[in-house]
């Protein structure tokens, strides 16, 4: 490859300054001379704004990498050799009914893993099933990078339900994951290492290691003692310190969720009338990030951006796109089809886990059985995303019913029925197959 062309669906989004910035600082290794950014119709004028910006970030690195704004999905797959995909259905206001519609029958919404997480992978599901569709029509070489979320759940629907082979889930937890632990060290994160596993914002890091030494009793020692370890999107309330040192694996941010749903639910019932849901407090910072990148002066990725959940997702991606074309062999964690790496999983289904990152793709490392500490709660998960997935593609009331009703901060068959209910007409227009209509 000379001249790579990447593609990005939901061009338009505020993180794509993050990819720009990544994309240049590689620049050298990685020499992207087109990035198409695609949106749709409704996302043209962010697409432009966001677009522009790009262009003046370019053009201030003196980086000869040609920046394409479209709403033509099609005329931009053409030819790629990497397509990612950053797209939110419904944008935030369907995000905000995620989480509201829960929170009134007294469950977390949490747009990923839990109830709003089954929403928004309904609504997120047959568009990308719709993207591969076209990768394998026009760029049928081109690796499929996805971070839209719920990252798991999409990528078990990719694996399963079409026919692209080079796919990747992305997230930015494990590296946060890692940053997080280097401070509590004190040290560079490059000197830090994790073994990690699980599933997509239910990963686990199972070994610590710093400079190769084994440490993680030490910084579970450290967790338990009140450092804080989470996202700009996640309160941290703490841990438990006899559970964290019972556990003997480290927590992801996400974990607070399901071992402290009590606490994690009443803050967020706490800050509903005063602050909102987070989408709601994400819109407000959004609109401050577009009035930012529309001043012609700016050039660089403005530091308001790490505010939002998604810091260090530049280098997860651009490490990952960099590692894939220079056939680099290094280690990262991605989401792909276990391949028997963990051995509490099936096979063909998504897990997120170390993997050697080869021009083929991620080859998966394997770990084995994960601990009988955390093996249920994983399980349960991908069971959830697997339903979930299959609700997605066929429009099926009783799968999607059975998926809400499996996840594990729903507390009851009728709580989850009533929810189901409630969210499927709120959010009716972006589920097409749900209502039997014709999709465009
Ligand atoms: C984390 C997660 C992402 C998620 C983001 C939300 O980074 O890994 O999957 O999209 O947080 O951040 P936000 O600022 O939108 O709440």
């Amino acid at each position: 490859m000379s001249g790579i062309k990447v593609v990005t669906i939901g061009g338009g989004s505020s993180y794509t300054p993050e990819l720009v910035e990544g994309f240049i600082k590689r620049y050298e290794e990685l020499p992207i001379s087109e990035l198409w950014l695609v949106d749709i119709p409704q996302g043209k004028e962010k697409l432009e704004i966001v677009g522009n910006l790009a262009k003046r970030m370019v053009q201030k690195a003196s980086v000869p990498m040609e920046i394409h704004l479209t709403l033509d999905r099609k005329e931009a797959l053409s030819g790629a050799d990497f397509v990612t995909t950053q797209l939110r259905v419904g944008l935030l206001d369907a995000r905000a009914k995620d989480e509201r519609i829960p929170l009134k029958y007294g469950v977390i919404g949490q747009e990923t893993n839990g109830p709003g997480g089954l929403f928004k992978g309904l609504r997120t599901i047959p568009v990308i099933l719709d993207i591969c569709k076209d990768i394998e029509e026009l760029c049928p070489d081109a690796w499929l990078i996805n971070f839209s979320n719920p990252a798991g759940m999409v990528t078990e629907a990719v694996l399963r339900y079409s026919n692209i082979k080079k796919t990747i889930g992305l997230c930015n937890v494990p590296v946060g994951m890692r940053m997080g632990v280097a401070e509590m060290l004190d040290v560079a994160p490059e000197r830090v290492h994790i073994d990690f596993a699980g599933l997509n914002h239910m990963v686990y890091g199972l070994n610590v290691y710093l400079d190769g030494k084994l440490v993680t009793d030490q910084v579970l020692d450290i967790l338990s003692s009140g450092a804080s370890m989470t996202m700009k999107n996640i309160v941290d309330l703490g841990w438990e310190p006899d559970f964290i040192k019972a556990l003997r694996v480290l927590p992801c941010p996400y974990h607070r969720y399901y071992y402290q749903t009590g606490k994690m639910l009443a803050q967020q019932a706490e800050e509903l009338n005063e602050k909102g849901t987070r989408a709601e407090v994400v819109q407000g910072l959004e609109a401050e990030l577009f009035e930012l990148y529309k001043d012609p002066t700016l050039d660089i990725k403005p530091p308001q951006l790490e505010q939002r959940g998604g810091a260090y997702y530049s280098d997860a991606a651009c490490n990952l796109i960099n590692s894939i074309y220079n056939d680099k062999n290094d280690i990262q964690p991605v989401n792909t089809r276990n391949n028997g790496a963990i051995a509490s999983i099936p096979h063909d289904s998504a897990v997120e886990v170390n993997c050697v990152i080869t021009r083929e793709g991620p080859k998966p490392i394997a770990v084995g059985d994960l601990p009988v500490a955390v093996r249920g709660l994983v399980q349960q998960i991908k069971s959830f995303e697997r339903v979930a997935a299959e609700a997605a593609v066929t429009g099926d009331y009783h799968k999607a019913l059975l998926a809400m009703t499996i996840n594990p901060l729903v507390p009851s068959d009728t709580v989850a029925k009533e929810m189901l209910d409630e969210m499927l007409e709120a959010h009716k227009e972006y589920l097409p197959l749900f209502f039997h209509e014709e999709r465009v």
